[in-house]
């Protein structure tokens, strides 16, 4: 079968962003592709200097919120990348085939490290290495992700690519019928792949935004929503309306709403064209809350499961190290070092 691979950061809570643009695609892809989903909390330390102990509650409430959006333990695979030891193993090997000028392009990490300083950690710069490296070792075929990924996804792209025209010649084409690595491709979603800011609509939502009203959480409280909602960033022209540029508020407020009802763009502006932001509002709250409280109970459900969440992790991890090894004899193969 066709394998899926991604994964979220267990920094700070999981937002609306989050969710519509990568893991409701991981509910859905389940169904006809072979998946693993991680929390990469390797990938949650590069800032340096980060509260263990909130690390390791951020990384059981990630997968919790995975099981609770609706990723099955029956069909695909939620492990937390740490337990799986190749990860870092091949990132190392992937460190020494890329260029360290194609790391220096990466936005991200140009945007991340303007703001570090002089601080800046080499594992900050590495971040996308490690990311390939998780990708790559599922032979992943698809990428559920959001846009603001796809520039990592091009660049795990290209590590597959020079690792197998470095290491992967006739020789070992011949020896063993294919490529050293897989190259994989990103999907992202047509509405929700980038979900903005609640108080700046050319902002994406983002979890290192210290204000809390920018975002929505998927576990704020009915009331939390209310208020976030009640204080973002609306304009002052009449009517609501989709895609026009100078009302990025607008266009974002509807498509949250689209995705939160499950409506088509032309129903939502049937329904709410002509509402006033004073109208709309409450409207797009009900909306909010009713979408995200049946998964804010399963959560509370899986969590209040004494020793649940430690055994679909563990069978993850299992499932996951066995695939991700036959990978990584593979690339150590290609590369020359002695197999034991
Ligand atoms: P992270 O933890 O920042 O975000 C997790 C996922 O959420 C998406 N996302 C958004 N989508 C729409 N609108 C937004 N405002 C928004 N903000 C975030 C991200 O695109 C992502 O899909 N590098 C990754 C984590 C990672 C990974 C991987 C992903 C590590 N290894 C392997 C896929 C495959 C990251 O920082 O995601």
């Amino acid at each position: 079968a066709l394998r899926v691979l991604s994964g979220v950061q267990p920094t700070g809570s999981i937002h609306l962003g989050n969710y519509f643009g990568a893991i409701k695609n991981y509910v859905k892809l389940q169904e006809d592709y072979d998946a693993f989903y991680c929390v990469v909390d390797l990938h949650a330390i590069t800032a340096g200097g980060h509260d263990p102990t909130a690390l390791e509650a951020s990384t059981r409430t990630s997968a919790a919120i995975y099981l609770a959006a609706g990723v099955s333990p029956e069909k695909a695979n939620v492990f937390v990348q740490s337990h799986v030891p190749a990860h870092s193993e091949l990132c190392w090997l992937l460190n020494c085939a890329a260029p360290i000028g194609w790391l220096e392009k990466m936005i991200q990490f140009k945007e991340k490290a303007r703001k570090a300083g002089e601080e800046v950690s080499v594992g900050l710069l590495d971040y996308p290495v490690l990311m390939a490296a998780d990708i790559l070792l599922y032979k992943a075929d698809l990428v559920p992700v959001g846009e603001d990924q796809r520039q990592h996804l091009e660049l795990t792209r290209d590590i597959a690519g020079r690792v197998n025209s470095l290491y992967g010649g006739k020789k070992w084409k011949k020896r063993k019928g294919g490529d050293v690595l897989m190259v994989p491709e990103a999907f992202t979603p047509k509405e929700g792949g980038r979900v903005m800011s609640l108080t700046d609509g050319t902002a994406k939502m983002s979890k290192s935004n210290p204000a809390e009203g920018s975002r929505i959480n998927v576990l704020d409280t009915p009331d939390e929503i209310a208020k976030k909602l009640k204080r973002c960033k609306t304009d002052a022209f009449e009517g609501l309306e989709f895609g026009n540029p100078e009302r990025p508020e607008a266009n974002n407020l509807l498509t949250m709403y689209q995705l939160c009802t499950g409506l088509t763009q032309e129903e939502v502006l049937a329904e709410c064209g002509s509402m006033r932001w004073g109208d709309f509002k409450p409207h797009l709250t009900d909306a909010v809350i009713a979408h995200l409280s049946p998964i804010q109970g399963r959560y509370k459900e899986i969590m209040d499961e004494p020793g649940y969440l430690e055994d679909v992790l563990k069978r993850g991890a299992e499932n996951a190290n066995e695939v991700a090894n036959l990978t990584l004899r593979d690339v150590r193969d290609a590369m020359g070092f002695v197999q034991y």
